[in-house]
């Protein structure tokens, strides 16, 4: 034979090195998680390397199928990237230039050579359907995760309730009762202590009630059809803070699911409550933009600030307030970043894309 006729794989085969390198530079690229955590990086390598021998050993001749132990590796991936606190953009973003990679090598492997254009159709439609099984079966997981986790923290949060409702109320309640006993005692006693007493069950009941209030406040979700705007205002007005609140929220809530919005809501809600609790700030803006696609929310403070080292260990640790904030943002698909300078601002950005939903639909 005097001309090499090379098959597809036979022709991407030795390129795979060199484009397993190129992809490592172009994933460390996209930052987040690929650049905090060189293992998040090794490992989507190793996904990257065994969807491409999962590609050229279909191409010759190896149908691709994820049984149980084939898919135990992208599962694996899935709930380490959760685990991680990966943003699913970023994963989507490493998926889909692995296969914008693989599709341009095998265009230029047949650039010049007799590979027919059916064949690169073909092989275009295998590795699409390899790369985005595997991205698929490590998306299952990495949700079923984060669902678990939000489980979690609703039930934490529920406990958190219930502690309050027992330490708060229960504290103050018995405190009322001591006080009417003493009353009742100076009474006949004829001291004038009883009065004192009444005053400090006065207190201890108008106490009871700033704290029933509180954690009313803490319980309302914005139900279909309320908005987002009086809620969390009310929410604001509850927590009483010296934080003066500049809210705006522009477009139609109708635009997007009510669900999105309850957890929208949660999540600006805890923004909002460590801005009260942390900030020590004279003043909070928060803009909500609700447009047919997104929802883009910011809430800055000029408060303390948090330091830089801090803050990345924070969006990282296993706390409940701006973890449970980061995972309630990736459930929903969308993304979340905290940026703050020490001693003057700190900022929430989050994005949502919302999907196609209409509120007749149901
Ligand atoms: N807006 C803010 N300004 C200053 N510090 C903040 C702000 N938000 C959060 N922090 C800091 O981040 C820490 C973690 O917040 P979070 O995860 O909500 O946990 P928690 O509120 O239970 O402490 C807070 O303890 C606080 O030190
Ligand atoms: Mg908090």
């Amino acid at each position: 034979m005097s001309e090499l006729h090379l098959s597809l794989p036979d022709a991407l085969e030795p390129r795979t090195t060199d484009l397993l390198h190129e992809y490592e530079n172009r994933v460390k690229a996209i930052g987040g998680v690929y650049s905090r955590h060189p293992q998040a990086l090794s490992e989507c390598l190793q996904h990257a390397r065994l969807i491409l021998e999962n590609f050229l050993a279909e191409l010759r001749g190896k149908a691709f199928s994820l049984d149980d132990e084939e898919a135990s590796f992208s599962t694996r991936i899935g709930s380490y990237r959760a685990k991680q606190g990966a943003s699913k953009l970023d994963c989507l973003r490493a998926t889909e230039l692995l296969f914008e990679m693989i599709a341009t090598a095998a265009a230029q492997a047949c650039n010049g050579s007799r590979i027919s254009t059916d064949e690169l159709i073909n092989a275009l439609l295998v590795a699409h359907r390899v790369v985005w099984t595997r991205a698929n079966a490590a998306s299952i997981i990495y949700d079923s995760i984060l669902l678990k986790r939000v489980h979690e923290l609703d039930m934490s949060e529920r406990r958190r309730l219930a502690r309050e409702i027992h330490d708060r109320i229960g504290n103050s309640l018995s405190l009322a009762q001591r006080n009417l006993e003493l009353h009742e005692f100076y009474v006949n006693d004829g001291s004038e202590l009883a009065g004192k007493a009444i005053g400090q069950v006065q207190s201890a009941l108008l106490e009871t009630a700033a704290t029933v209030r509180h954690l009313i406040s803490d319980l309302r979700l914005p139900r279909h059809g309320a908005a987002l705007e009086s809620s969390l205002k009310a929410f604001a007005a509850a927590s009483e803070s010296n934080t003066k609140l500049d809210l705006t929220v522009s477009g139609m809530e109708a635009w997007a699911p009510p669900e999105y919005l309850e957890e929208i809501f949660l999540v600006l809600r805890e923004a909002l409550r460590n801005v009260f609790t942390h900030a020590k700030a004279t003043r909070v803006t928060v803009r909500v933009d609700i447009e047919p696609d997104d929802i883009h929310a910011v809430v800055r403070d000029n408060g303390v600030g948090i330091a830089p080292e801090r803050l990345a260990e924070l969006t990282r640790s296993q706390r409940q307030g701006i973890t449970g904030m980061i995972e309630r943002t990736q459930l929903l698909q969308g993304d979340l970043r905290m940026t703050s300078q020490l001693g003057r601002w700190t900022m929430m950005e989050l994005w949502v894309p919302v999907p196609d939903w209409s509120a007749d639909d149901e």
